[in-house]
């Protein structure tokens, strides 16, 4: 593959972390909070603080999720989504959402400015934008619904850059940082304070019974508590709460490089069908700029090379030229009424907490989430807990919407696996992935550096959709529910729990 479209992102690149072991010993903790990204990180800090037990486990590497992928934007302002939001859930729901959202910027504001973490906190305004007249409408009625709503804001007709806007609605005080940073110093706390952090554990499996909860890791290594917080993005365990079937994958494409000209400052996003994300940040000791977009269901769409040149045509053609070294994509959730998934799994376990479905805005959701669980689990109880229950229905427009997420879903299912028009295996290159057509059958093959063939079975190991090839992040990709896999079957992204099937004629293929 060209080495161009390979992901490298900047985050993660850009700050030490410290390497934390594997879980080696079966004990006991008060709480297991599982993944590490914003929303386990904060967690396991809020609850440490509080002299509670806390052990994290996490199955890669501290922050390689999604929290490691994302712009990094600190903002109550998630789009255009108070005018929704207040038709769907009243003004005390939406005033109730902005205001978890506003805490969460504040306390992230007043703990980074008392531990003085150094992760390039800024003060930014966030801007969101109409690039056409017909996405106009939608902002004078969002501008409409923060005056309902109380939220302070101003106008603006142009952007400070040649891109079209027909008009801008802007919250000020908002933030950025850098989050990779900024949470390697509150993983450094929990430690300081007594909590446990394991990389390379991956939970496996969840057990209750009226005493106690065990969380038993891949290794066969378990973990017993009283509460447990899954903060695995994807919940590793369902509970019965049906999470596939309710949330939905999208992943969108990021592009960093360095920014010459003067920072006009300010966190930019469109309301346009062809959504755009810019920011500035502090790169390598002067400035760079971050430039997204290009969305799309995980496991649909077209290629990678497509989204990353869009984003790159779109900056050069209307903010100036930039030399783009870094560019990455990740993806996140979206629930069936836009609010995050927040509190018990299901009814049937009270003591299974978790947090999912930020709709891209995981850095004050995160953390509100964080602060929302750690208060259940200290008897702390919240008026807002039902707007966040996972086990809310609320039939308008969620109905709708269960049914088109999985009308989308049977379709995928009855297409089978025709998605991509199979190649001959000679025809695979080195370094591609490909569905390809071998012994009269379909199967999906990696040809290695080396020359090597991994090859698997296309069917997701979730509910048997055909998987398809990522060529940026060289992974196999279900467009059904957004589970994700290596190139050698294992699982990077659930609700899947089973790697694809290995065809295990791997070497005979190669020959
Ligand atoms: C392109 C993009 C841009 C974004 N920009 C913004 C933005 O500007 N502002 C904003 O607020 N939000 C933004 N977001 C959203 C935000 O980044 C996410 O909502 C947030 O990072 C999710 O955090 P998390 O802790 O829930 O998940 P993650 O950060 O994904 O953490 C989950 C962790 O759990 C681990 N894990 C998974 N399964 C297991 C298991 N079985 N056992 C142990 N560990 C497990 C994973 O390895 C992972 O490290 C963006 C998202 C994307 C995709
Ligand atoms: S993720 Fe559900 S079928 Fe693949």
């Amino acid at each position: 593959m060209n080495q161009q479209y390979q992901q490298k992102a900047y985050w993660r690149e850009s700050a030490k972390l410290p390497d934390y072991t594997c879980l080696e010993e079966s004990r006991a903790t008060d709480v297991v909070v599982v993944g590490g990204g914003i929303t386990g990180i904060t967690a396991a800090y809020l609850l440490s603080q509080k002299g509670v037990r806390v052990t994290l486990v996490e199955a890669g590497e501290l922050l390689s999720g999604t929290t490691g992928h994302t712009t990094a934007k600190i903002t109550a302002q998630h789009g255009a989504i108070y005018d929704e939001l207040i038709q769907h859930f009243g003004i005390e729901g939406a005033r109730s959402f902005y205001d978890h959202n506003d805490h969460a910027l504040e306390w992230i504001r007043q703990t980074v400015s008392q531990k003085k973490w150094d992760c390039n906190f800024e003060e930014q305004d966030a801007w969101i934008y109409s690039g056409t007249e017909s996405s106009m409408q939608q902002l004078e009625n969002e501008q409409k619904a923060y005056q309902k709503l109380d939220i302070p804001f101003r106008t603006a007709s142009k952007l400070p850059f040649d891109i079209p806007c027909k008009g801008a609605l802007v919250m000020p005080n908002q933030a950025q940082f850098h989050p990779v940073k900024y949470l390697a110093a509150m993983a450094e706390e929990i430690i300081a304070m007594g909590g446990r952090i394991h990389e390379h554990t991956k939970a496996a499996d969840l057990q209750e019974d009226e005493d106690e909860i065990q969380i038993i890791m891949e290794s066969g290594h378990a973990l017993t508590c009283q509460h447990v917080i899954i903060a695995s993005h994807f919940p590793f365990y369902d509970g019965l709460g049906l999470y596939f079937a309710k949330m939905k994958a999208e992943r969108s494409y990021l592009l960093a490089g360095k920014w010459s000209a003067p920072d006009p400052g300010g966190m930019y996003l469109s309301i346009d069908n062809t959504v755009r994300s810019i920011r500035f940040f502090s790169y390598d000791g002067s400035r760079g700029i971050i430039v997204g977009g290009e969305r799309h269901t995980t496991g649909q769409g077209v290629t990678t090379e497509h989204h990353v040149e869009a984003l790159r045509e779109f900056a050069h053609a209307q903010i100036g030229p930039v030399d783009f070294s870094y560019h990455w994509s990740a993806q996140d959730y979206t629930t069936l009424d836009k609010l995050p998934y927040i509190g018990a799994v299901s009814n049937r376990h009270p003591r299974v907490l978790v947090a999912t479905g930020y709709r891209k805005w995981g850095m004050t959701q995160g953390t509100m989430a964080a602060h929302l669980l750690s208060e259940r689990i200290l008897g702390i109880s919240t008026s807002s807990a039902d707007l966040f229950d996972p086990s809310r229905f609320h039939a308008d427009p969620a109905l709708k919407k269960v049914i088109s997420i999985n009308a989308d879903v049977a379709k995928h299912l009855v297409k089978g696996k025709i998605e991509e028009p199979p190649i001959k295996l000679e025809e695979l290159p080195a370094g591609e992935g490909s569905h390809v057509k071998w012994n009269g059958q379909n199967i999906g093959a990696y040809r290695d550096d080396d020359g090597m063939v991994h090859a698997v079975d296309l069917t997701c190991t979730h509910l048997g959709c055909s998987v398809n090839w990522n060529k940026a992040e060289k992974s196999w990709d279900c467009p059904c529910h957004g589970s994700r896999f290596t190139v050698d079957g294992e699982v990077l992204n659930g609700p899947a729990d089973k790697p694809l099937q290995v065809i295990h004629t791997v070497k005979e293929i190669a020959e």
